[in-house]
């Protein structure tokens, strides 16, 4: 399993925590910044860790600012992106199964380390159910089809 990192400064050490957490299980993870805690804009990273996972260059990815919502907001924008806004480990089995969801995203200060990483756990070791979510992730590529014209 191929994993892509991104944070702005707000996500900057819980990333940090995750890439180790995921490298001790042999997971490969990508980290693409920001590299330090200095102000920077999280829609940068978003693009970046959106387009490679809408690529199908890697299998996930995982996205963290301050809240969460900015960076899943920007993920969002890119076509084939179902980034999830994740602060319980029942959300992040639900978006797996039932959106499909190929992008985690997290908060630093709203979520500890501790839950932070059992929800990664959760994120990646859930499948997709298929069958009628299958039919209502195809409504969503629909409307991303309408307004990409
Ligand atoms: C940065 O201060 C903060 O706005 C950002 O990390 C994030 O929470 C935005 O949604």
């Amino acid at each position: 399993m191929k994993i892509a990192m991104g944070s702005d400064h707000g996500g900057f050490q819980l990333k940090n925590a995750v890439i180790k957490y995921l490298e001790k299980k042999g997971i490969e993870v990508k980290d693409f910044g920001t590299l330090n805690e200095e102000s920077c804009d999280y829609p940068d990273y978003s693009l970046q860790v959106a387009e490679e996972v809408a690529a199908k260059n890697f299998d996930f990815g995982i996205l963290i600012c301050g809240t969460g919502i900015g960076i899943s907001i920007a993920a969002n924008k890119v076509p084939g992106i179902r980034a999830a806004l994740c602060h319980d480990t029942f959300s992040a089995h639900a978006t797996r199964q039932h959106n499909n969801a190929n992008i985690l995203a997290m908060g630093q200060r709203v979520v500890g380390e501790g839950l932070a990483l059992d929800i990664v756990d959760t994120f990646l070791n859930c499948e997709f159910e298929g069958g009628r979510h299958a039919n209502r992730v195809n409504k969503i590529t629909e409307i991303e089809k309408k307004y990409s014209k």
